[in-house]
């Protein structure tokens, strides 16, 4: 099978910060592509251009051999892409149900959609009991499998994943892996942003590792999570036999 999203050479800039330096990758049909990186290492730059949120200054976009780096957000979604983007971005002020709906919002058929969305409660007993409360009534983890749930019903082909475990509670995150190998074995492509290194290793078939908006490493995930690179590389932290270093950790540097 060949691959189902592919960026060649792709640069992104805000201003004068460039996130993304000729970055390029495949993500196989089929496959579990875990892309791990410290903080600011530009992950969500890329999964921001993926889903056309974010202009590339340079380089390509192809989706099942298709190029689409010009095409605007709902043509990418309509066509299989779709993103769960960092900190949710549900919509709390609605029901359960009216955020699911929104991720259906490009379909035509609405008896799909209802069979989806059922399909979606029986998964995920606790968002079907309060469908019709508030979603600021979720705890964080039921958040997230609401924003899992919503671009489901779009009923992607590829979904991209940016750090859903983030502030989650170890039994949701163990919870949240598992739904991400489900829908990989029910045909879904996944490209999975994490900074939980080890978790994401052990259920992706490849890895990818940026440093400082560059590919620093990528391969066979249990070749990298043996690698003692790979805590340099992720954590930014200096390498084992590298001079200890010397600045106070900044703000910047603390994840949430
Ligand atoms: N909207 C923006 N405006 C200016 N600079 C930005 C913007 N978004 C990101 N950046 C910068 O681009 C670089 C890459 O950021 P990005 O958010 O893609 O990294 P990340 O790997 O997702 O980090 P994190 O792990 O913190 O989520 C960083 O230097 C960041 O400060
Ligand atoms: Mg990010």
């Amino acid at each position: 099978m060949g691959a189902l999203l592919a960026l060649e050479g792709l640069c992104v800039a805000y201003g004068h910060v460039q996130a993304l330096h000729e970055v390029s990758l495949a993500v196989e049909e089929g496959t579990i592509l875990a892309l791990l990186g410290a903080n600011g290492a530009g992950k969500t730059s890329l999964l921001g251009a993926a889903a056309g949120l974010v202009r590339p200054r340079r380089g390509r976009i192809l989706f099942q051999g298709r190029d689409i780096t010009g095409q605007t957000v709902p043509r990418r979604l309509a066509a299989g892409l779709a993103l769960v983007p960092e900190g949710r971005r549900i919509l709390v002020s609605l029901t359960i149900e009216e955020n699911l709906l929104v991720g259906a919002h490009l379909r035509r058929d609405p008896e799909g959609v209802r069979r989806d969305v059922a399909a979606l409660y029986e998964r995920f007993p606790n968002l079907g009991r309060r469908r019709h409360m508030a979603a600021a009534c979720l705890s964080g983890g039921e958040q997230q499998m609401l924003a899992v749930g919503r671009a489901m019903v779009a009923r992607p082909r590829l979904l991209m994943l940016d750090e859903p475990s983030l502030g989650l509670s170890p039994l949701f995150i163990a919870h949240l892996f598992d739904l991400v190998r489900e829908l990989n074995r029910d045909g879904i492509t996944i490209l999975l942003v994490e900074q939980n290194t080890g978790m994401a290793l052990a259920i992706a078939h490849h890895a990818v590792v940026l440093e400082l908006g560059r590919v620093a490493m990528a391969g066979d995930p249990s070749r990298l999570a043996a690698d003692p690179l790979l805590a340099a590389a992720y954590l930014g932290h200096a390498a084992p036999d590298a001079p200890p270093h010397q600045e106070p950790a900044t703000a910047e540097g603390v994840t949430g």
